[in-house]
């Protein structure tokens, strides 16, 4: 076992993982960081097949001692109700249903038309200004304007909703939350009117859905549930769809035979959209807990450790995608992949993302077919499990 296989990623670091991704799949399926100080090690899984088996067996491997290789994730909880990326059994597949509910097609086309609206005036705006900064004037924003309108945001506060959000994303990201600690109480005074107002006075929004939401239990959700559900949607639903889309960006440049592609036959989108999801997978990897003794590859994992999945590596393993899985193939049928995980905890904002990316493509395609992003001047976000740009400059070409 070679303890240099791995080390954390973070933003001086991220441009290029592969090839470290690529020696442990073939290495060290299972390695061990021990590196770590006392009573910390964990263990990391990096070929697709484990990693798919250890999101669905939520039994084996499970979330409810947090999703970090971190053994203090829990502290952050105690006495508290959890997050539910941290629940199990009929209550977390209870709450799941009452949120999945909002991301129905039918519930998310009303958001549709002013997903759309914002993408095509940020683009005219680069196309009169020749270019600008596609992470900070259009992903970033965009899933955040996404966040804010299902939960129920007035869009005349959004802008004041924006900065909380990519502040308390941000110090989430490098495990630091309360580093954005004003941002944290402003946003939990304010999810806490807005839910004070939805429960007497539902709309068309998930904290109403969540207000009104009656469990088999026959006790509503607390507010302290309900303001954790926003929570992880603030969290969950930002620097990872900001990835996806900035990162697509990046594909389209580097890959000009698959752009081709895509403007000779936009019904394409559709289908390229899960190889940009596999190639970015912007959660590069979240942890799981060992229940009992397992054996994996002639390696034993004790009980009681954490395990890390590295879902950026599963997602580039030749032995589920061919030789060419570095490569970007818009006909590849890329599903199953791991970005959005597998089992139990798979994402619940899939279709969310997938329709920004969507029609990011599309209006990209339409309105500036010949751009460029500089990769060489792009810039990473802090963190060690999102991978994502903080900074990447774009240029309309005419
Ligand atoms: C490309 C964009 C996205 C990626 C790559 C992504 C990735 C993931 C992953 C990997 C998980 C599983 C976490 C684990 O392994 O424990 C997850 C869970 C989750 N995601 Fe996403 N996500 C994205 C977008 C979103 C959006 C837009 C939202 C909502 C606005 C969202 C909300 C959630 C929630 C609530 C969970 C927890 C589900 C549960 O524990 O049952 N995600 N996501």
């Amino acid at each position: 076992m070679n303890e240099a296989l791995f080390t954390p990623r973070s933003a001086a670091t991220w441009r290029d993982p592969y090839p470290m991704y690529a020696a442990l799949r073939e290495h060290d399926p299972v390695h061990h960081v021990t590196n770590t100080g006392e009573g910390e090690d964990y263990y990391v899984l990096s070929r697709f097949e484990d990693i798919f088996a250890a999101g669905v067996d939520g039994e084996l491997y499970t979330s409810t001692k947090g999703i970090t290789p971190s053994y203090n994730d829990m502290a952050l909880h105690r006495g508290r109700e959890l997050p539910i990326v941290m629940m199990d059994g009929p209550e977390h597949i209870e709450l799941r249903q009452t949120i999945l509910e909002r991301f129905k097609p039918a519930r998310l086309a009303p958001l549709q038309q002013q997903l759309r609206d914002f993408i095509v005036d940020r683009l005219e705006q680069f196309r009169v200004d020749g270019g600008g900064d596609m992470i900070v004037d259009l992903c970033k924003p965009l899933p955040s304007l996404f966040v804010s309108r299902m939960l129920g945001v007035p869009l005349a506060e959004r802008t004041l909703f924006d900065d909380w959000a990519w502040k308390v994303a941000s110090a989430s990201a490098t495990g630091e939350l309360m580093a954005a600690g004003d941002a944290v109480m402003e946003m939990v005074e304010y999810f806490g009117k807005l839910l004070a107002a939805r429960r007497k006075n539902p709309e068309d929004d998930l904290v109403s859905d969540l207000a009104h939401a009656m469990p088999a239990s026959g006790v509503p959700l607390s507010d302290e549930k309900i303001l954790g559900v926003c929570f992880t949607m603030v969290l969950g639903g930002n620097d990872t769809a900001t990835g996806l889309l900035g990162g697509t960006a990046e594909i389209l440049t580097a890959f000009p035979d698959q752009r081709a592609q895509l403007l000779s036959d936009p019904s394409l989108i559709k289908n390229a959209i899960e190889e940009f999801l596999r190639l970015t997978s912007p959660v590069q990897g979240l942890a799981r807990t060992a229940t009992r003794d397992i054996t994996l590859h002639g390696s034993n994992i004790p009980a009681g450790r954490k395990v890390l999945l590295l879902y950026g590596s599963g997602n580039r393993d030749p032995r589920r995608f061919g030789d060419d899985a570095d490569q970007c193939d818009i006909r590849r049928n890329a599903r199953p992949h791991l970005t959005f995980s597998s089992g139990a905890h798979m994402c619940i904002g899939a279709a969310a993302a997938r329709l920004q990316g969507q029609l990011l493509i599309e209006e990209l395609l339409a309105r500036c077919p010949k751009f460029a992003v500089d990769i060489e001047s792009s810039e990473f976000a802090e963190g060690n499990f999102v991978r994502r740009y903080d900074s990447l400059p774009f240029k309309v070409e005419k």
